[in-house]
């Protein structure tokens, strides 16, 4: 804890005015926790939120709330300092002050920077709440009238407007009343808080009073002196511990030092290239004398003196560490600090400091480490140097190559990589720069990435980075190398991108994409691509053309087409043979090859009519036939077997009414199956009248004559009756021709005959 000064007491006693000259005197930073409510309630007003809901405050944990080197307040980063002094804010101030949240939120705040810094701090609950442990505490109180006065006159000072003495008397009042009487921390004084009525006192008065209670408390300028540099020294040590786990860790100091960039300071031509990057963590603003510089910063010093290496030294019970060489160097406004041997870039071995710099050398040196308390910066030559390794990389850079970085950390503004031995930061915003997820930047720390890097940033010593540039960059090189070797015939494993009704785009890789015609996808038509093929859908083809901007895909050039090469390879007339795989009483299907089937109707079995293939053939017989007729369309297949063999009917060479000779093969019901050559036909027993029809065997061969020859249904029909009258008739006139006697009767030739 460093040296704190509480100040508290009503408004207008004069608290701000003391509070300000003490820490000049005493070079603490003066806090004016007044101001931070006041910048609350103005961003609270801003917001247009409902002031006297207190979760509505909540925006506060997003807000930035701090003061410049000149004490004035930066609301997220904008000077309010004028703003915040209306009487709407003053009011607004007092009413949002009585919230818990609001309250927690600015006293976390403000115990945070009297944690860092020795300072002097007024408010309303800095003795009771805020320093409960200060080394100092005042109660500034002042009569009603006397403060109304002042407050009169501050709003004159700063050509605010000015209200009546009355007005701004009841509004003084009403605040006293409202900051003593809320719930938390009201204004009261500490019991261990001493007061100062100012009603009757100058300024100088109160200031010369308060600077005795300071001495009074043991604490002189020497003490402060004292108690800065050991500060200082505590911070030293803790930088080059911290350096020493970062080498561990592979990092930079660079790397983690504050980034302090707005887009006023990226060139024109790439802010839309590169975001504004956010502070990464708050700049020191709390430490006035340093805030116009910023770390990395390279600035020209002149060396004051070479100050030795000491050893470690006790005073009294107090142990003062060994310190190293180490060079004083200040800068044009009277900034001063220490260069060490370990930021010093060209010593050579054994060198020292003092035999390098002399008293009053100009040397530049960049700002390793600013301390928010006051304390000497940190100068480094070494970074000054790998600035000027940075300027021989303008060229490279400005190329545009691929490199590939170690990824070091993720942090808010961006990614922290290193290229060689410079910083290199990957900028968050815009998104577009960085394509990583913070979970996929988790696997990579210690892993290279591509980038490509964009400009050098010389404030910070480092090397801005578009990550996603390679990846784009990266992505266009390997389609044009994908494109290159294409080929037609090649297969790839595609996606369905986008479908048309004249077919399907398929990206076949690298977001190459093809067109898979309608007509290419199946070897049966297809009528709806959405039929077979969904966007997303893997799908397999093949490149059946290339042309310049064209790429044509085949599917069903992949898919087996059983049936197209079967036909490819046999024509109608082509004798072919296959096993029957189906039977029925319309005819036989016939396996011809792999899912190729071959149908054999009944009535092409066999030149017979009456054949009966279910007698004559069974499954799995192996039969072979003519292919008749074949229709791609309906993908069928017509087979004969019976026009293996020539067409006995067209053999024969018989006419109706001839007489001919028929061999009996079998009796059927009403006649007689009989076979003339190699034909079959029949004979009705209604025609047979000379004997009895039972009395004819098979194997007989009869006389008949020919009564329907239809050789093209294959029809023949005899008849038996019609047959023995024409021999009879024949018979008789050859009879009649031999008695030469004109008036026999055929009477006379049957009992001749007899
Ligand atoms: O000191 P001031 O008038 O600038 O303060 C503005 C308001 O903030 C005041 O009405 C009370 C409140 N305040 C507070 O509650 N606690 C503090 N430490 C400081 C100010």
């Amino acid at each position: 804890m460093g040296w704190q000064i509480a100040i508290d007491g009503p408004a207008g006693a004069g608290k701000s005015s003391v509070a300000k000259s003490i820490a000049k005197k005493l070079n603490l930073i003066y806090i004016d926790t007044g101001a931070m409510y006041r910048a609350a309630a103005l961003k609270a007003i801003n917001l247009g939120i409902n002031l006297s809901n207190e979760d509505e405050y909540k925006f506060l944990y997003d807000t930035s709330i701090r003061f410049n080197e000149e004490g004035h307040v930066l609301l997220d980063g904008e000077d309010v300092s004028s703003l915040i002094r209306t009487v709407e804010v003053s009011n607004a101030a007092s009413y949002a002050s009585t919230f818990g949240l609001v309250r927690t939120r600015l006293v976390s705040e403000q115990q945070k920077i009297a944690s860092d810094n020795n300072v002097i701090m007024d408010g309303r609950d800095i003795g009771t709440v805020v320093l409960k442990n200060a080394n100092l505490k005042i109660f500034l109180t002042a009569s009603l009238d006397e403060r109304t006065r002042r407050r009169m006159k501050e709003r004159e000072e700063k050509n605010q407007e000015v209200f009546s003495f009355e007005d701004t008397k009841k509004e003084i009042e009403a605040r006293d009343y409202q900051d003593s009487h809320r719930a938390i921390s009201p204004l009261t004084k500490a019991d261990d808080a001493v007061e100062i009525d100012t009603s009757n006192l100058s300024i100088e008065d109160v200031i010369n009073k308060i600077m005795s209670l300071v001495s009074e408390r043991g604490y002189s300028m020497e003490n402060l002196e004292q108690n800065l540099e050991q500060k200082q020294e505590e911070l030293e040590k803790e930088e080059e511990t911290k350096e020493v786990s970062e080498t561990l860790a592979e990092e930079t100091p660079v790397e983690e030092a504050p980034v302090e960039e707005t887009a006023a300071e990226e060139p024109a031509e790439e802010a839309a290239e590169e975001a504004p990057v956010e502070d990464e963590e708050a700049p020191a603003e709390d430490a006035p004398s340093k805030a116009k510089y910023h770390e990395l910063q390279v600035v020209i010093g002149t060396v004051v003196k070479i100050i030795p290496a000491k050893p470690e030294t006790k005073r009294g019970d107090k142990v003062f560490p060994a310190k190293e060489e180490k060079a004083l160097i200040e800068l044009e406004d009277g900034t001063q600090g220490y260069l060490s041997v370990k930021d010093e870039a060209e010593l050579a071995e054994g060198e020292e400091l003092f035999d390098k710099y002399i008293e009053g050398d100009e040397v530049e040196v960049a700002i390793k480490r600013i301390f928010p308390d006051g304390g000497k910066m940190v100068f480094s030559t070494a970074l000054v140097a790998k600035k000027h390794k940075l300027e021989a990389l303008e060229d490279f850079v400005n190329s545009r190559p691929v490199i590939k970085v170690k990824v070091v950390k993720n942090v808010d503004v961006g990614l922290l990589t290193k290229y060689e031995e410079f910083s290199c930061l990957i900028p968050k915003k815009p998104k577009s720069l960085l394509s990583l997820t913070d979970e996929e930047i988790e696997g990579l720390i210690g892993k290279e990435i591509e980038v490509v890097p964009v400009r050098i940033d010389y404030s910070r010593i480092r090397i801005i980075c578009n990550q996603t540039a390679a990846v784009q960059q990266k992505a266009k090189a390997e389609k044009k190398d994908f494109l290159a070797s294409l080929a037609e015939g090649q297969v790839y494993e595609g996606t369905v991108k986008n479908i048309e009704k004249y077919g399907a785009f398929v990206d076949i890789g690298f977001g190459v994409e093809g067109l898979l015609h309608v007509s290419e996808i199946d070897h049966n038509r297809v009528f709806k691509v959405e039929k077979v093929l969904n966007v997303g859908d893997t799908v397999k083809v093949q490149i059946i053309k290339l042309e310049k901007d064209h790429i044509g895909l085949s599917r069903k050039s992949l898919i087996p087409n059983f049936f197209g090469d079967f036909v490819n390879a046999n024509e109608v007339g082509k004798v072919v043979s296959g096993k029957v795989v189906d039977i029925r009483d319309a005819g036989l299907t016939v396996e011809l090859a792999e899912n190729v089937n071959g149908f054999l109707p009944k009535s092409e079995y066999s030149w017979d009519n009456d054949a009966n293939i279910n007698e004559e053939v069974k499954l799995d017989d192996t039969v072979e036939a003519k292919i008749i007729e074949i229709d791609v369309n309906k993908k069928r297949i017509i087979l004969s077997k019976k026009q293996l063999t020539e067409n006995p009917w067209e053999k024969l060479t018989v006419k109706v009414n001839d007489i001919v000779d028929v061999t009996v093969l079998k009796a059927l019901d009403n006649g007689f199956k009989v076979q003339l050559g190699e034909v079959t036909g029949y004979l009705p027993k209604a025609s047979i009248r000379s004997r009895a029809a039972d009395s004819i065997q098979a194997g007989e061969v009869l006389k008949t004559k020919v009564r329907i020859f239809d050789a093209a249904k294959g029809r023949l029909v005899v008849n038996m009756n019609e047959a023995e009258e024409r021999v009879e008739r024949e018979n008789y006139s050859k009879y009649m021709k031999a008695q030469d006697k004109i008036s026999n009767t055929l009477g006379d030739y049957l009992k001749e005959k007899k």
